[in-house]
This record gives structure tokens, sequence and C-alpha cells, in this order.
């Protein structure tokens, strides 16, 4: 049931503040994460020297997103790997590996097919997921559920966010354990996780119709970049992909750190490139160096929509549209910054007269490999 929704993706694109509080929900106690279903499991998390993130598509972007925020709070490496590549390359894998595979169907065959090898391979392995009694899941060791709520339309949207959020839930979770995390950073984590949910309504309540009217005018568009960096630069992927699927446009992410290496090279007069703009109370040399990327391709005639924050006045001269979004710490942008990019794809496909929540040729759990 759309609820009154135009399409299952536009209901559930509004359901994404739930998406988040209600994976969030009950796994708060006093200032630190605890994950009730991660009990008893504490010697497992203090005995791993390393994580090893599996997934496809969309999943695999949000485990790219994990890859910041389980280094950064629970100090440990972490890889992250598109399951179908990890199985055919002779891993090196061992007890003290802990395979985290995000999954929101918990049916993907190249996700199941890489957990299953990695325990043949003796690791340990935790699912991700959003469907309850999946089969990913039950053949894991542990399972933290996001609780996105069914996702119908193909086009993966408020699992995305979810599965986020519970890579941070983990990452605090298992840097407690670990006592890597300083009881007010964690403190700090669990005020960003819980004001998240507003923050993504003002999106969706501010910026939705302003998107919306950049996708239908730009309707006829052949190609779309989308540059980030550092946790924006997974987003930009995401952006892309989302763009592809639904509206059959080329679309391409890239780090915006890679663009003199090659891409700029496709700049022309014209090409629409959508960049995420760290903001820049978190690192100000970052934020300088998205802004004089901005600057290059606007030299080169590119038409640049910014997704920057409130208040940053610097993007301005320099792009032909911004996208505001709220204030939170650097590594909880991503959850935000994906919004429009959702809104946009949706827009864009909208405007094609196309069926938002069935894109040709794709099923919405890839059960074959
Ligand atoms: C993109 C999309 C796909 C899925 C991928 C993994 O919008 O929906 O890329 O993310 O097929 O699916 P799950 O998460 O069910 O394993």
């Amino acid at each position: 049931d759309k609820g009154g929704w135009s399409s299952f993706m536009a209901k559930e694109v509004s359901e994404e503040p739930e998406a988040v509080a209600k994976t969030v929900l009950g796994r708060i106690s006093g200032d630190d994460i605890v994950i009730p279903e991660l009990e008893g499991m504490d010697e497992l998390f203090s005995g791993i020297d390393r994580v090893i993130v599996l997934a496809c598509g969309t999943a695999y972007y949000a485990g790219l997103v994990g890859k910041y925020a389980i280094e950064k709070w629970a100090r440990i490496p972490v890889d992250v790997e598109l399951a179908h590549e990890f199985r055919y390359r002779d891993p090196i894998v061992d007890a003290k590996t802990l395979v985290v595979s995000i999954s929101q169907s918990g049916e993907t065959m190249d996700t199941l097919m890489a957990v299953k090898e990695a325990s043949r391979l003796g690791a340990r392995t935790l699912s991700i997921c959003n469907t309850q009694g999946s089969t990913i899941p039950r053949e894991s060791d542990a399972v933290v559920y996001t609780h996105a709520g069914p996702e119908v339309a193909v086009a993966s949207t408020k699992a995305f966010v979810a599965q986020i959020t519970a890579l941070y839930l983990l990452a605090l979770h298992v840097g407690r354990i670990r006592g890597s995390l300083a009881p007010e950073v964690g403190a700090e984590a669990v005020e960003q996780l819980e004001s998240l949910p507003e923050k993504i309504q003002w999106i969706l309540d501010n910026e939705q119709e302003r998107t919306e009217q950049l996708a239908r005018w730009m309707a006829d568009t052949r190609s779309v970049l989308f540059l980030g960096r550092h946790v924006g630069y997974p987003i930009a992927l995401e952006g892309a992909l989302k763009l592809k699927e639904i509206s059959y446009i080329h679309a391409e992410g890239f780090a915006a750190g890679e663009l003199k290496h090659g891409p700029i090279a496709l700049i022309e007069p014209g090409q629409p490139v959508f960049v995420v703009v760290p903001s820049p109370r978190g690192s100000a040399t970052m934020h300088a160096k998205v802004v004089s990327n901005i600057e290059e391709i606007r030299a080169r005639g590119a038409r640049v929509i910014a997704i920057a924050e409130q208040g940053d006045s610097a993007v301005l001269p320099h792009a032909d549209e911004v996208l505001r979004i709220p204030l939170a710490a650097p590594l909880f942008e991503p959850l935000l910054a994906v919004v429009p990019l959702h809104i946009y794809a949706m827009g864009l496909a909208t405007a094609k007269g196309l069926d938002v929540d069935q894109p040709r040729n794709l099923a919405k759990s890839v059960t074959v490999e």
C-alpha cells in the first residue's frame, strides 16, 4: 500500500527519518550504544584484528561509509569489498577476521555465497539486514537488524540510511568494548544519531520541492556526474547509481581528489555535476579543496549543483545551485547529503514518465549469481 504516495519510492524516501529513528531505537543506554542482540559477544569483538565488509550495490556504498566510522571509533582496519569479487580471489581470512555483510533483502545470492565462503575460511560473520528471518542472517553468527520497514521499490533508499545507521551503532558498540572510544566522543555520536531524523525531515520539508524542480529542468540531460570526498565519496557513488538505475541516464560518481587524474577531461560546457561539499567545521582543508574543485570544473563550463550545509557561504559564488542540509558532525553528513540525491533521481525518472518503482531489467532481490 502506497499510503497516498505516487510511488513506493516516494513513500520510502519520506520514511528515511523514521528508518534511522527505528534503527537507533532500543540501542541507546544513557550516553552509550548497547546493541542487545550482540550481548555475550564482547570477547569476539575484543579478539578480532580486522573487519571485512561485504555487500553489493547500494549496500556496498553504505559499507564504504561505515569504514570511516569503524576505523575511527573501534580502531580496527576495515576493508570493504563487493561480495562477488571477494569470493573469487582466494581471500586471506582467519578466526580474527570479522566479516560484516550488509543486505536489505537478506537474499542476495552474491552476498550469501561470499558469507558462506568467509565462514568456511574460519571468519566470524555478522549480518546487517533489513529482513527478519531471511537467509543471510541465518547463515551468520550474529545479526544487527536495520528497522527501515519493508522496502518495496526496487531502488533502495530508506534501507541505505538505516544501513549506515546500523554500521555506526556497531562501530560505537565495538569501540566501547575495545576501549578505543572516548566516552565524550561516544556521547556526542549518540546525540548526533538522535538528532538525525529531524534533520532529514528538514530536508524533506524544505528542499524536496526545489530538488524536484531541478530534476524536471534536467529531464533531457544525457549525463550527470557526482563528486564527493571522504564520506561524501560513497554518497557520490550512490547518487550516480540511483540515477542510472531509475532514470536510465548515464551517471558516474568520482572522488573529488581524483578529478585531475582523469575525469576532468569529461567536463564540457553545460555538463551537470553534483558536488557533495564537506562542512568547513569538520576540516577546513578538505572543504577548501572541494570548493577549489568546484571552481575548476565551473571554469570549464560545468553546471554545478552543490549539496552544502546551511550557512556555508563559500560555495555560493561558485555553484549554480545550492541544496542545503542541516549542520551535523562530519561523519553524519552522508546521512543528510544522500537525501537530496534520492529525491533528485526520483524526480528525474518521474519527469521522464518512467515507473520509478519498477525500473527495467532489475529485480528487487537478486537471487542469482
Ligand atoms: C540499488 C539497489 C541495489 C541493491 C543491491 C543489494 O538501489 O537497490 O544495488 O542495493 O542489489 O541488495 P540487498 O541489500 O538486498 O543485498
